[in-house]
């Protein structure tokens, strides 16, 4: 043999070290003992725990662990700094963030560093990927921050925001969080994961040296006590948290009746489906982005491989070959691929759960060669002969472990890729792309990647469906979520009408249409009229207490088979909004020829003339006719060759609790916007004067409305509310009614962490114009992004 050939046939890498003596300079700096940035400035370190680098175990810093009097402390000072930060002109916002953006790469080197040596990345990535994104974040929204008052009309910022992120990605979940916030005019206190306090202590050195004011950004270090202390301060005005589903439920249970905004990312457990026509060298090389990028310990990674079975044996082939090939070291070398896990206690947690998934069936396959036999190191692996049961499968393992499981047809992928609680990404390869954008609406996920992985963009939106959480982070959703319209802010008890404006009548029924008395309604239920399950009926009383008819007192059961009918009409999601507008307004017309029964109706409920509430839910059935095709997604220009596809969709099942007062406006002002967009909806009408509801059945029927999209269950709202909360089927919960029901919606909607929106007591006038708006649209929807790359 040659030489030359010999080397290529024994080349390894040399040694190729970051330094890491600018990181120990500014530890030292700081005595390696920190306090936690409060008001502009750092407090005494309290009492300690050690943030130590899990490569080697080596102690960096002792980090104050937050006590209440330290949350309360930040809490003030954010508050106090409030005011004058969120008055300041957009403009001037914008040029702090720009300022911090410059900041960041400035001292890139230094922050990439800071965080492989105290995380376990390896330094390709903090330098490369994380470290970019921080900056791109700021840079991002810095123009946020100048357009807002054009992008945002009538918006105004929450106020304190509490902040709260993992240790993953440790800067840049700060980010994410910190950047959207000051843009819209929030001041934070963020807590920083207890693994990983370094880079945001660091970062609290930069907003010392831009200037930011005092208060505007406050760091309390701790673990999760701390946390729990922010989330349940009564002076912050939103909470927002990336971390395990798990804590995310407690956090939704903290926080539900106490009018706190709340966005949760939280676990997931993403396929990565390969199909046949694949570039399979491509989607190998996707694949080890997809599970070992920061060891595995990724959110969105995609840990459930779905391939096709005619390629299944020749793509694991080439899988195994490249695992081979990954280099597991000393984060800080240049040329290590997979570094350390973040702390011995998540090495245990992996290795106990392949103990599970083994122990039920599965096949582990490593591939050959050592780690490091100090520090937190776990070789890649590939779990084979697994079932959906497998715990491997079905949880989220938070580690370089792959679960591989093959599919036959398109159907079986979609239906694999969604068998699981979590939504939060999804990867698509084929080099068909009418196949790939057929699977992706498909696909119950926030994000999908076709043909790549793991892209991310602050002009993009990024959050999850199901149980990994709500709310997106970047894009104009993002920005959205640290605003609320202006009226909101300031809610008093009483009445709600933001614009303050009601809709003339048109003249007064005829009392002479009053409809005949004592029917008995029936539940409405996929399309057909229904008895209730229990048997019983409920009397409906004209305000002089007589009785005018009886309707079923629904139960369990009803809202069960309700939420059934609602699943089974899911194809409403992808009717085209064309003809969902023409059936919406077909619903409209079919009203207005109704109009005095309708008005007489009322009267007869409430003993208010009727005819403006009728008149008021015709113009509803019109507005959202004509919003149905107009609410529409965008398309997004990331800084690479790809674009992303922003596209509106349905939150899926809906419940819908109407309030007590307007019989008829009061159902249809919630249901209009629901199933415009694409929703089935499960309808309480209001307890008291449900009878305008079950008369409209009949214009339902006449309106070529398909069958399960609107089902109507009667009976006592707060009842049939909690039903509804528990249920899984159902994906959202509108609930108009006490503050207790209300608290009771949010508390007991941790289940499947259906988003939902409450009246929290307050009476809505849903006559106001605001309602027409596309206020309840985005409460009704949820945006997921799709990447579609580009280039030959
Ligand atoms: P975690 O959810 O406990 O930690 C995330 C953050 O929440 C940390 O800052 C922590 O101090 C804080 N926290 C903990 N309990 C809290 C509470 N009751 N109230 C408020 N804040 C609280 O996650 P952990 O224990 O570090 O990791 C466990 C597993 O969670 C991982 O193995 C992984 O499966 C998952 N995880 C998922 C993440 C994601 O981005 N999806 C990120 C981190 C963990
Ligand atoms: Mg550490």
């Amino acid at each position: 043999m040659n030489k030359i050939a010999q080397i290529f046939d024994t080349l390894d890498y040399g040694p190729a070290p970051e330094s890491a003596e600018q990181a120990n300079s500014w530890l030292d700096s700081k005595n390696r003992k920190f306090g936690h940035f409060i008001d502009g400035a750092w407090t005494a370190p309290g009492k300690t725990f050690a943030s130590t680098n899990p490569a080697n175990g080596t102690h960096l810093a002792d980090i104050s662990n937050g006590t209440t009097a330290d949350v309360d402390a930040a809490v003030a000072a954010a508050r106090a700094a409030f005011p004058a930060w969120s008055a300041l002109p957009g403009y001037q916002r914008g040029r702090y963030l720009y300022a911090i953006a410059r900041m960041i790469q400035k001292h890139a080197r230094l922050f990439a560093v800071l965080e492989t040596i105290d995380n376990g990345k390896p330094i390709r990535e903090s330098r490369d990927a994380d470290i970019p994104l921080v900056a791109r974040h700021f840079y991002h929204h810095a123009g946020w921050a100048t357009h807002l008052a054009s992008q945002f009309p009538d918006h105004v910022p929450y106020g304190v925001c509490g902040q709260i992120i993992p240790w993953n990605f440790p800067l840049l979940m700060l980010a994410w969080k910190i950047a959207p916030a000051l843009a819209a005019g929030n001041t934070v206190v963020l807590k920083p994961a207890e693994f990983t306090s370094l880079t945001a202590l660091l970062f609290a050195d930069i907003c010392d040296r831009v200037g930011l004011p005092k208060g505007v950004v406050n760091i309390v270090t701790g673990e999760g006590d701390t946390g729990a202390a922010l989330v349940n301060h009564p002076d912050v005005d939103k909470i927002a948290f990336t971390g395990s589903t798990e804590v995310g439920k407690i956090i939704r249970a903290a926080t539900a009746g106490s009018g706190k905004g709340l966005s949760l990312e939280l676990g997931g457990k993403s396929p990565y489906i390969v199909f046949e026509d694949a570039d399979l060298d491509s989607a190998v090389e996707g694949l080890v982005e997809a599970i070992w990028f920061n060891q595995g310990q990724v959110c969105c990674a995609g840990s459930r491989l779905l391939v096709q079975e005619s390629i299944e044996e020749r793509f694991i082939a080439k899988v195994r070959t490249r695992m081979a090939n990954l280099r597991v070291g000393d984060p800080l070398d240049k040329s290590v691929d997979i570094g350390a896990m973040v702390a011995p206690v998540q090495v245990e947690r992996i290795r106990d759960l392949m103990k599970r998934g083994v122990a039920e069936g599965a096949h582990v396959y490593e591939p050959d060669g050592e780690v490091p036999a100090q520090g937190c190191f776990l070789k890649p692996a590939l779990v084979t002969n697994v079932s959906p049961a497998n715990s491997l499968v079905a949880e989220e393992i938070f580690g370089p472990i792959l679960v591989a499981m093959s599919f036959r047809t398109p159907e079986e992928a979609v239906q694999l890729a969604n068998n699981t609680r979590y939504g939060l990404a999804a990867t698509v390869w084929s080099e068909n792309i009418n196949l790939a954008l057929d699977i992706a609406p498909k696909l119950k996920a926030g994000v999908i990647w076709i043909n790549g992985t793991n892209q991310f963009d602050a002009a993009v939106g990024f959050g999850g469906y199901k149980e990994s959480g709500f709310g997106r982070e970047g894009g104009r959703e993002g920005m959205g979520a640290y605003l609320k319209p202006k009226w909101e802010k300031h809610l008093q008890p009483g009445v709600v009408r933001p614009h303050g404006e009601l809709v003339e009548p048109r003249g007064r029924a005829n009392p002479l249409d009053a409809v005949p008395l004592d029917q008995t309604a029936k539940m409405y239920i996929g399309g057909k009229q229904a008895r209730p399950d229990s048997g019983y009926n409920r009397p409906v009383l004209a305000p002089d207490g007589t009785s005018i008819g009886e309707v079923g007192d629904g139960n369990r059961k009803d809202i069960r088979n309700a939420v059934e009918a609602a699943r089974a009409a899911s194809g409403w999601a992808t009717t085209a909004a064309h003809s969902r507008a023409q059936i919406l307004y077909f619903l409209a017309e079919n009203l207005d020829y109704r109009r005095a029964e309708f008005a007489a109706r009322i009267e007869a409920q409430t003993g208010e003339d009727g005819t403006a509430e009728v008149e008021a839910s015709i113009e509803r059935l019109f507005a959202f006719a004509g919003w149905a095709d107009k609410y529409d997604g965008a398309v997004h220009n990331p800084p690479m060759r790809a674009v992303a596809a922003a596209m509106i969709e349905p939150l899926g099942v809906l419940g819908i609790v109407a309030p007590e007062r307007q019989p008829l406006l009061g159902s249809i002002a919630l249901l209009a916007p629901a199933i415009a967009m694409g929703n089935t909806v499960v309808l309480v009408p209001s307890a008291r004067a449900p009878l305008s509801i079950t008369d409209f059945y009949q214009v339902l029927e006449t309106s070529d409305m398909p069958f399960g999209v609107v089902n109507i269950v009667t009976g006592e709202g707060v009842a049939l509310a909690k039903t509804l909360a528990e249920h899984d089927g159902v994906d959202g919960l509108w609930f108009m009614g006490s503050a207790e029901g209300s608290a009771m919606v949010e508390k007991s909607s941790t289940g499947n962490l259906k988003q939902t929106w409450t009246s929290r007591g307050l009476d809505y006038d849903l006559a106001d114009p605001c309602f027409a708006g596309d206020y309840f649209l985005g409460k009704a929807t949820q945006v997921k992004n799709v990447w579609i790359p580009y280039g030959a």
